[in-house]
């Protein structure tokens, strides 16, 4: 192995033995010298890159074929996409100096690769190296302080089972556009030295074990345009640096412990098309205000003991595919201007509010994933039945209503005991 190895690399700068007839007959032919580099794999990973890649390989445990140059593209260095497998991704592309004729390592893409052991910290003598993909594999260990000296832009250990902390000195990587952590066993704080990624536009962190508070610092994040932390126990009150993220298009805060009510200056979050935040300590109060988001397409505020009405400016949203208020504490009636949102919602989730009124025909009629039930609808005449197509009516219907309603429809369905005797209604 090893010698068959060291005579490969003592070949560096001569043209592969199968090609060197046809090239000698090129050349002779036209009598043009550079051509020489068409024909032959004369361009090498740098040796000392080469040594890290191997050890890299078995921390991974991952085979590579070193009797090819890893910047070759072939055998294994660079996998076509499988349609089989949507995260499936398996690339080490290179940067290579065609005066010099070496290369050097500039991202590694290993998705959906069942890779197990630990993230080697080796990765940071790969000084070029811009992209790391390690998306959905087994890798466990901690997240390797040296790699805050790579140049990276994009760094994703997503769905993996990382442990420890995030490091502050991934602050250092000013290039760094896309910090993609999810998935993990990530404890303790996000460190306040984030913030000074100036450049960085995605922070996914959802289903971690993340604490304490968002840091100020992260204020100074004016590119952020996605934000996720949910299911992390992250607490503290919504912060009103918030916005200054004036970029955002995603935010999900789902199932954290972080305290309501939204700041006012979320208002100038124009840009947000998806905002997802449910089951928060204690709520958030009162209605967010989003009446300049005129780009929302999923809106989810659920089980946040919101009260009062539903604001007008919702029917307004004219790209709103999903709408979730479910869980909540909301009265009143489906304002008229919600009728504007028949033809974009996909899924409109009502469920378990206090809302009066008439239920509007474009719901009812809609053959959509709608619910409406467990609310206290006034309106006749009643539906006659509690499912209509898609649409979810059940308990939707104040038990002080109309008495000749069907008995699924009421509120607070005395089902539990005798569900039968309630059918003759
Ligand atoms: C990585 O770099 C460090 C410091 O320059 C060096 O000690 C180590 O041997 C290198 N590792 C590999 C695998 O090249
Ligand atoms: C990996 O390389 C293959 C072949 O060039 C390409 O089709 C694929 O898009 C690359 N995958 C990624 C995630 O860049
Ligand atoms: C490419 O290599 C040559 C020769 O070693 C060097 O002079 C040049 O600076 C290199 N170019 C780049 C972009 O690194
Ligand atoms: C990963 O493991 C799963 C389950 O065993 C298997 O279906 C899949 O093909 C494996 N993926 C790769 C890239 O080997
Ligand atoms: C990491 O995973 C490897 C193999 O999957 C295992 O042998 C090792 O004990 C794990 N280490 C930790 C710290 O969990
Ligand atoms: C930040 O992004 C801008 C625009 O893409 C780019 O010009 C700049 O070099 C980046 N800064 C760093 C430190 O990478
Ligand atoms: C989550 O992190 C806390 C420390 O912040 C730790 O005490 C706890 O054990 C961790 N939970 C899990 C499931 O790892
Ligand atoms: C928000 O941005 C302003 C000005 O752009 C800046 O002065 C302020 O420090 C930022 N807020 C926070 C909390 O970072
Ligand atoms: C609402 O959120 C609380 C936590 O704040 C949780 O305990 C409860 O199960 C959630 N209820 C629903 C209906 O999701
Ligand atoms: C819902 O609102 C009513 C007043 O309309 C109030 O009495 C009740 O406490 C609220 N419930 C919750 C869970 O906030
Ligand atoms: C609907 O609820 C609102 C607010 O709770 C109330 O003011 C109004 O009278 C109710 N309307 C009907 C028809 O019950």
């Amino acid at each position: 192995m090893r010698a068959s190895r060291a005579a490969t690399a003592g070949k560096h700068f001569l043209p592969a033995p199968h090609s060197f007839p046809a090239v000698f007959v090129l050349i002779l032919l036209l009598g043009f010298n550079s051509s020489v580099d068409l024909f032959c794999d004369a361009q090498k990973l740098a040796p000392d890159e080469v040594a890290t890649l191997k050890v890299i390989g078995s921390k991974l445990k991952k085979k590579w074929d070193f009797s090819m140059d890893p910047c070759s593209g072939t055998n294994g260095w660079v996998t076509p996409g499988r349609k089989d497998m949507p995260v499936f991704a398996n690339n080490v592309t290179c940067n290579c100096n065609s005066t010099s004729n070496i290369c050097h390592v500039t991202s590694i893409l290993l998705k959906g690769q069942n890779l197990t052991g630990t993230l080697p910290a080796e990765f940071a003598n790969l000084t070029f190296l811009t992209d790391i993909d390690l998306t959905w594999n087994y890798l466990n260990g901690t997240i390797p302080v040296a790699w805050a000296s790579l140049p990276l832009v994009h760094l994703s250990i997503l769905g993996n089972r990382v442990s420890g902390t995030i490091p502050k000195e991934l602050g250092d990587i000013s290039t760094l556009k896309e910090l993609i952590l999810e998935g993990n066993q990530l404890q303790g704080p996000i460190p306040a030295e984030l913030g000074k990624l100036a450049n960085l536009t995605y922070f996914l962190a959802n289903g971690n074990n993340l604490s304490g508070e968002l840091p100020d610092s992260l204020g100074n994040l004016k590119n952020l345009q996605y934000f996720m932390i949910d299911a992390n126990p992250i607490s503290g009150k919504i912060p009103s640096f918030i916005g200054n993220w004036t970029q955002l298009l995603r935010l999900d805060m789902q199932g954290t412990s972080v305290e309501g009510p939204f700041p006012p200056n979320f208002k100038a979050l124009k840009s947000l098309q998806q905002l997802r935040v449910s089951d928060l300590k204690g709520g958030i109060g009162t209605f967010p205000p989003l009446q300049d988001m005129k780009n929302m397409q999923r809106l989810v505020l659920r089980n946040l003991s919101i009260p009062g009405e539903l604001p007008d400016y919702i029917g307004e949203m004219n790209k709103l595919a999903t709408l979730d208020l479910s869980f909540n504490n909301l009265s009143g009636s489906i304002p008229s201007s919600y009728g504007g949102l028949a033809s974009s919602l996909n899924n409109l989730y009502l469920t378990n509010n206090k809302l009066n009124g008439t239920i509007p025909s474009w719901i009812l009629t809609s053959g959509q994933k709608f619910d409406v039930s467990y609310n206290s609808f006034t309106g006749s005449p009643a539906p006659a039945t509690c499912q209509l197509g898609t649409v979810n009516l059940v308990s939707s219907y104040s038990s002080t209503s109309l008495d000749n309603i069907k008995w699924c429809l009421r509120r607070n369905l005395p089902c539990y005991g005798h569900p039968t005797s309630m059918r003759t209604h």
